[in-house]
């Protein structure tokens, strides 16, 4: 009676005609789906009337590999206890699982469907650390519209992605889900992959609701290890790990997911400090936040929730909105008696659930719950799906070497290619991780793409030569569309290492393409050492040895130890797990059709022992003595951040302040001029770096501060400039718990990498 009441006191308040179903059309085409005021009214209309029990419903997610719209999770359906279902990709179940919300169970509340469209859907793009080597925000937001419409195209409303944490740590394998190392490369991605995959607001045409994870500090673990503690100061959360999530929120971003593991002693998940206090009252997100998947439950296993009640307490009194889980959900069974014991109140629930109604109106679930099945064909066999996907591969490729121009190559020079290597031909591999919902069977591989590329003029034979696996398997395996080759006896492994050989040998040249299969970067793929896996570099070693050209194209999602190919191989070019069209795009950078750009978003170390090791750390007393260091290694990395060659050369000159000396709080203007000095034309990335001399705390010996990719034909010159700001020049004091801007001497740098020489001064009085 009391929920009527209220129901009909806010239909009253907001009157009736801004509550009926309300899609309206935007200059004719797109529909708009309530927005402001009228959202917040919508839902606490609902709320009005729901039970406790659909209010936890609404607040629970659940995994969903079945096949047909029926059994437990059915009837949970129907009864009101699921608000959302993650992983069902095909559109039909989709529609089938959306009626039995819309249709049977009491409210009719819309289901979200979530999944982890993270780099593609069905045309698979570059994972993130490679689209983030592209430094080009605007490509990293076409890529995303397209990959959020083909996700919509099937039904799917809701993409855990980006993921934003920041990491200095190769061992850890997640480091392929984000972008590097930087807080200013990453808060510029961040955006970017949330204005591609949410559009200019949530319920935007053919896009997604974004997720920005894991909030925050997961890529701090301990020792590169999966799932380990993070223990990060107060200065290096703020200056470091939030900055993108922060850029999110700003963005727009409508879910935050808490992530898994312990921050400073803290499961993130039960981290009230972190959802409350920074997200929330700090940042004035207005979105839900998710838990990773049973994260909540979990919290046990931490040792930091006394039972499954104590978990769904902990984690709602954090701020969790949503609880992602297999099935144990601890919210459902257990809030109903956290209330009554006067742990939590109804007043608590609401304000967690309000935020989830509040995204399904902002989607316009309520009013097109059901996805177009007869569209899906069409949407998936765009053609510019496939060029985009393209140019997103082309320019993400970094090229590490390329000594005496062996790059590009003639088309017509080389009668017979090698292709060589464990990669070299595998669907699956060059995909990357997250990739189970495409069409397999259009992947184009290295070695398919260079037979496009060069047709029957040249004779193209490809031998693997080894095989490398994971010493523990990965979880994923069953989700994969083409299975690991059966493994090789050791007479088999023999006879295949010595065809590859002699295929170098009757070639005119070897590509060989080397690196990780995509299982080991990414979730629970961390590893302890960054070696080639398997016998890859005696492989390398012996095809080197025919005396062949060798060109390498590496395959992975990380920084690997390529020591002894970065001073013995001629060619060397970064390819990451390039996607879809990947085959293609890189015949491109082979032959010279296209020209590459990119720039790494990670130091590249020389040895597994130096890690972490990042451009952006502090001085010290003897900033750059190597004796001072290691007695058996350099201490600086074997590529430096920012680094990235290209097939023509480019010169900085006329780095200018349009003011010197400023004072706190007021900003600047650097410009610098760049030129192509060479015969092709080409991209380079101006990249600014600062650096504060002295102050308050011992400031990084380089900040990335701006950047912008430029595309410049030979001969000419342009002249790019930053804004040197307030926000630019402050950081986060420990000591004072707070944002901070001295007045100091800053460094100012610009150049093609975080080595940069060009230097000026800026006095900030
Ligand atoms: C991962 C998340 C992912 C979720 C759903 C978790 O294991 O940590 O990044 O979004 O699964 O697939």
């Amino acid at each position: 009676m009391t929920r009527l009441l209220a129901a009909a006191t806010i239909l009253v308040l907001v009157g009736w005609p801004t509550f009926r179903v309300n899609a309206r059309r935007e200059n004719g085409a797109a529909p708009a789906y309530p927005q402001g005021r009228e959202v917040r009214a919508r839902a606490d209309a609902l709320l009005a009337q729901m039970t406790l029990e659909e209010k936890l419903g609404q607040m629970n997610q659940l995994f969903f590999f079945g096949s047909t719209a029926d059994g437990g999770v059915a009837n949970g359906i129907r009864n009101g206890q699921v608000g959302s279902l993650l992983f069902v990709t095909n559109p039909a179940l989709i529609n089938s699982l959306q009626r039995i919300a819309v249709t049977e169970s009491r409210l009719k509340i819309p289901l979200i469907f979530g999944y982890d469209v993270t780099h593609g859907f069905h045309t698979i793009f570059p994972v993130s650390i490679a689209m983030a080597a592209s430094w080009d925000p605007k490509l990293i937001e076409r890529s995303q519209a397209i990959a959020a419409r083909e996700a919509r195209a099937v039904g799917i409303n809701w993409t855990f992605a980006p993921m934003v944490d920041i990491t200095r740590d190769p061992r850890w394998g997640r480091i392929v889900e984000g972008a590097g190392e930087d807080p200013y490369l990453g808060a510029v991605m961040a955006q970017a992959h949330v204005r591609g995959l949410q559009g200019e607001r949530i319920g935007s045409p053919d896009r997604l609701l974004a997720c920005a994870k894991h909030f925050a500090g997961y890529g701090a673990a301990e020792g590169g290890r999966d799932y380990d503690a993070a223990n990060i100061s107060d200065a290096q959360l703020w200056n470091v790990y939030f900055p993108p999530f922060k850029a999110a929120v700003d963005a727009g971003v409508g879910c935050v997911m808490s992530a898994y593991m312990d921050l400073n002693d803290v499961p993130a998940t039960g981290n009230r400090w972190l959802l409350r206090d920074v997200l929330r009252r700090d940042w004035k997100f207005n979105g839900f936040v998710v838990s990773d998947a049973n994260s909540v439950d979990e919290m046990r296993n931490h040792g930091y929730a006394r039972d499954a009640h104590d978990a769904a307490v902990k984690a709602l009194t954090a701020g969790v909105n949503m609880e992602m889980s297999f099935g144990q959900s601890v919210y459902l069974k257990n809030i109903g008696n956290a209330i009554k014991q006067n742990q939590v109140s109804v007043k608590d629930v609401d304000d967690l659930v309000r935020p989830l109604l509040e995204a399904k109106i902002r989607l316009g679930l309520f009013e097109n719950p059901y996805v177009d099945e007869t569209k899906v064909k069409s949407t998936f066999a765009q053609p510019q799906h496939r060029e985009a996907a393209k140019a997103a591969a082309v320019s993400s490729a970094v090229l590490l070497k390329n000594q005496n121009n062996l790059l590009p190559l003639s088309k017509t020079a080389y009668k017979r290619i090698a292709v060589i290597g464990p990669l070299a031909d595998s669907r699956q591999n060059i995909l990357g991780p997250w990739s189970f919902a495409m069409d397999i069977d259009q992947t184009t591989t290295i070695l398919a793409g260079l037979k496009n590329k060069l047709g029957a003029s040249t004779q193209i034979d490809f031998a693997p030569g080894v095989q490398m696996n994971r010493v523990f398997p990965s979880i994923f395996d069953q989700l994969l569309k083409e299975k690991h080759p059966p493994v090789w006896s050791e007479t088999q492994a023999a006879d295949e290492f010595r065809k590859a050989i002699e295929l170098a040998k009757g070639a005119d040249l070897a590509v060989m393409v080397l690196g990780e299969n995509q299982d080991m970067s990414g979730e629970q793929a961390s590893r302890s050492t960054l070696d080639l896996p398997g016998r890859q570099l005696e492989l390398l070693q012996a095809v080197k040895a025919t005396g062949k050209p060798v060109v390498l194209l590496l395959m992975n999602g990380r920084p690997l130890d390529i020591s002894w190919a970065a001073e013995n191989v001629p060619a060397i070019l970064e390819i990451w797990y390039p996607g879809t069209e990947g085959g293609n795009a890189v015949a491109d950078l082979l032959f010279g059709d296209a020209n590459p750009g990119g720039k790494l978003p990670v130091t590249w170390m020389r040895h597994v022992g130096q890690v972490p090791i990042y451009y952006s750390h502090n001085l010290t007393q003897n900033p750059s003595q190597q004796d001072k260091r290691y007695w058996n290694e350099k201490f600086v990395p074997l590529y430096p951040f920012g680094y990235g060659l290209s097939y023509t050369t480019f010169a900085f000159s006329n780095l200018k302040l349009s003011q010197p000396e400023i004072r706190v709080g007021a900003a600047t203007e650097v410009s610098v001029e760049v030129k192509n000095t060479g015969k092709r034309a080409g991209d380079e990335v101006v990249q600014l770096y600062i650096h504060q001399q002295s102050g308050g705390a011992s400031r990084p010996i380089r900040e990335l501060k701006g950047f912008e990719r430029v595309t410049l034909a030979p001969g000419e010159t342009k002249a790019v400039r930053f804004k040197l700001g307030p926000e630019d020049l402050r950081y986060w004091n420990g000591a004072a718990r707070d944002w901070v801007q001295d007045a100091a001497t800053f460094d100012v740098w610009a150049g093609n990498d975080s080595t940069a020489s060009l230097h000026t001064t800026l006095k900030v009085r």
